[in-house]
């Protein structure tokens, strides 16, 4: 894992944001792995203020988000197809038929997972894989003690990951028990990743994923064995690893 260490949540976003433009640049019909939540949003406001101010093309880009609740509405204020649409496909040329997210309407049967991977087969693989981390170690929402080989399908929230967004609902009953997420073998498929981790609330965490071992306990451990990860890492984020210092292995 190469990591970018910076100085805080605004450098981090810029960073990834310039990874990406990159990317779209080398490849204009890239398709690119997309995450929701509070991590990312700083990276798509410098997508969008990128594509006011040099029109960066994504005309030809395919998107394919990493997961969605189960049972809420698409245009429900807390779906992920919702957040989006407001934090980057309403504001930049992307074609909305190219942008793809799993079906909130999954049913635990696999047909809709199923359906996922072939799409994304069908789209010749993710060219790059934005991607955060949760407090408990999860990616996408594939909660610890999730197999590696996981392909896309529906998903049990823990406790933890519920409390962790509640703060999007107005009670914690109100955030969805399931969800339908890219596997964990999915996202390995990725050419490119990068990892996003920002603020205090994530430096134990990656303190866990940098100094232990991999794991299935801690979800994001795999992406060690990935041959190509970036992970751009704030200053909070990283302040358990700077107290422990220690031998660090990536
Ligand atoms: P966050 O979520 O960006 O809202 O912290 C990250 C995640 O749960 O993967």
């Amino acid at each position: 894992m190469k990591l970018i260490e910076v100085e805080n949540y605004e450098a981090m976003s810029k960073k990834a944001g310039e990874a990406v433009i990159e990317q779209v640049k080398q490849k204009p019909n890239s398709v690119l792995g997309l995450a929701t939540g509070g991590t990312p949003t700083g990276m798509y406001r410098y997508l969008v203020q990128d594509y006011k101010k040099n029109q960066t093309s994504y005309h030809q880009v395919h998107s394919v988000n990493l997961d969605e609740y189960i049972g809420l509405a698409a245009d429900s204020p807390q779906s992920y197809s919702r957040y989006m649409n407001e934090n980057l496909f309403d504001h930049i040329n992307i074609q909305k038929e190219q942008t793809h997210l799993p079906s909130a309407g999954a049913s635990s049967d696999k047909t809709e997972g199923e359906k996922y991977e072939n799409l994304i087969a069908s789209l010749g693989g993710i060219d790059l894989q934005v991607l955060g981390i949760g407090e408990n170690g999860h990616i996408g929402f594939n909660e610890p003690g999730t197999a590696f080989s996981s392909e896309t399908g529906v998903v049990e929230l823990t406790a933890s990951t519920r409390e962790a967004n509640a703060r999007y609902f107005n009670s914690i009953e109100d955030v969805p028990t399931h969800a339908i997420s890219m596997g964990i073998a999915t996202i390995m498929k990725s050419r490119q990743i990068l990892l996003l981790v920002s603020g205090v609330k994530k430096a134990n965490v990656l303190y866990k994923l940098l100094t232990g071992e991999i794991n299935e306990q801690l979800p994001a451990s795999i992406l060690k064995k990935h041959k190509n990860v970036t992970l751009i890492a704030d200053r909070d984020a990283l302040s358990v690893v700077k107290e422990k210092e220690g031998s660090v292995s990536r």
